[in-house]
């Protein structure tokens, strides 16, 4: 016989059924759990500590502590005054660099009070968002936006006063609209642009998934922008004009970190934030027998990089339940001091490299999962 109670009763049981047959379904679903890529998400994040890390190093362990032990200063006209460069500069150059490759990702420095208007948000969406990060610093802003044509996925991580320098220069300088900043608070922020491609539904492109062979190429070439600009442009010109050398006793020597130590200092930064993203610097050749290859892959990779430069060594591999990717860049001799200073050094196990030779690798290693 009918009745809305039985009626009710198998309602409840048959929507409990389906219920419960979609829970297996959310869990495998899940974009985090998919080991084959990376999510925008987790692929801005280690784009960002690639460039934050760089960022402290520069500015902590170079210009402050240089400006405090030594008369050398970091100054906007620092080609002229054979000065460092400022942090920003440091950050902006390394940028133009990687931003002209035209390799798909792109990175600025912004601010809602720019000293420079060149730094200055560009749309309606970038003022937002460095308002956002403004109120919550904890968190990155992130969007999904069409621009000529093509969409992309923006971050904006804050870009934090972590200095009292940072603070006393902004807030005296001529062309600050702001003049109260303090330590500890947000300044501006910096933007990543990752495309995602023309085709598709905004609501779909939010599930988007990354080749972490792709991201480990814009890993790379941030880290590629950042060494070439210091060792042009700060060791190699200062050292010519024999303003400072890069020593590998330069925390008690008063001198630049060399190159490998600058890289050496970053790398430690982001290894201590356990976000899932590592990078090294090594050789077959090394002056620091710890530099060397430490495993199969790491002595094959440097081989297979030293014949064919065109392109990273590239692999990956399962620890326990984790997924990993791992890419060997070729790190090549790019100005003629790597050279030198390898060729000279007495423990080096090699002493002929040229200009453009390449001297070792830079292992980036990515968490998929
Ligand atoms: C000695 C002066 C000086 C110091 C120290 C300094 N800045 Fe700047 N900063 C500048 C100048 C000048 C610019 C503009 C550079 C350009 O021409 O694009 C700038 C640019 C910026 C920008 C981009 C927006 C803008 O104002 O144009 C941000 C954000 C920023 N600095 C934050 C910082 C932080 C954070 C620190 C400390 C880690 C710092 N600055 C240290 C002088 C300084
Ligand atoms: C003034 C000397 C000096 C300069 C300039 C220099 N290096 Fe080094 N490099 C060293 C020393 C010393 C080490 C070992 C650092 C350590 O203890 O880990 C090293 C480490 C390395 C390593 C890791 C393997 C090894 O030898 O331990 C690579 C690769 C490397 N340098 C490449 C370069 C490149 C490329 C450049 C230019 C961008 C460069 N170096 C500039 C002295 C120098």
């Amino acid at each position: 016989m009918f009745s809305y109670k039985s009626l009710y009763k198998s309602i409840v049981a048959f929507s409990l059924i389906l219920f419960l047959l979609s829970i297996p379904h959310i869990v495998l679903s899940s974009p985090q759990k998919d080991p084959t890529g990376l999510t925008p998400r987790k692929s801005s994040d280690y784009i960002h500590a690639v460039i934050e890390a760089d960022r402290r190093v520069y500015s902590d362990l170079v210009v402050d502590r240089l400006s405090k032990n030594t008369s050398l200063g970091s100054t906007e006209n620092w080609e002229a005054e054979d000065a460092l460069l400022l942090p920003a500069q440091f950050l902006l150059k390394s940028a133009e660099i990687s931003n002209e490759r035209g390799i798909g990702m792109r990175y600025f420095l912004k601010s809602l009070w720019p000293i420079n208007q060149k730094n200055s948000p560009k749309s309606e969406i970038e003022k937002i968002g460095l308002k956002e990060v403004v109120k919550n610093p904890s968190e990155p802003f992130t969007w999904v936006v069409k621009l000529g044509g093509i969409w992309y996925y923006q971050a904006i991580y804050p870009d934090i006063a972590t200095s009292e320098s940072c603070v006393s220069c902004h807030n005296n300088h001529l062309n600050s609209p702001r003049r109260d900043f303090k330590v500890g608070e947000v300044m501006g922020g910096i933007i990543i642009n990752l495309p995602l491609g023309k085709k598709g539904k905004k609501e779909d492109l939010e599930k988007y998934l990354f080749a972490p062979e792709v991201i480990a190429d814009y890993v790379h070439s941030i880290l590629d922008a950042d060494r070439t600009v210091y060792s042009k442009y700060i060791v190699d010109r200062l050292q010519n004009k024999n303003i400072i050398r890069a020593s590998e006793n330069w925390w008690n020597d008063n001198n630049l970190p060399l190159p490998a130590q600058f890289l050496l200092n970053a790398s430690q930064l982001v290894e201590k934030r356990k976000l899932g993203i590592d990078f090294r610097l090594i050789s077959l050749w090394p002056i620091n027998p710890g530099n060397g290859p430490a495993n199969e892959f790491e002595h094959k990779g440097l081989e297979t990089v030293e014949i064919h430069p065109i392109r990273p060594y590239i692999g990956r591999s399962k620890i326990g339940r984790k997924h990993f990717f791992q890419a060997i860049y070729p790190d090549f001799a790019v100005t003629q001091g790597c050279a030198d200073c390898h060729n000279a050094h007495p423990v080096s196990p090699k002493t002929d490299f040229k200009l453009h030779d390449v001297m070792g690798g830079i292992a980036v290693t990515l968490e998929l999962n």
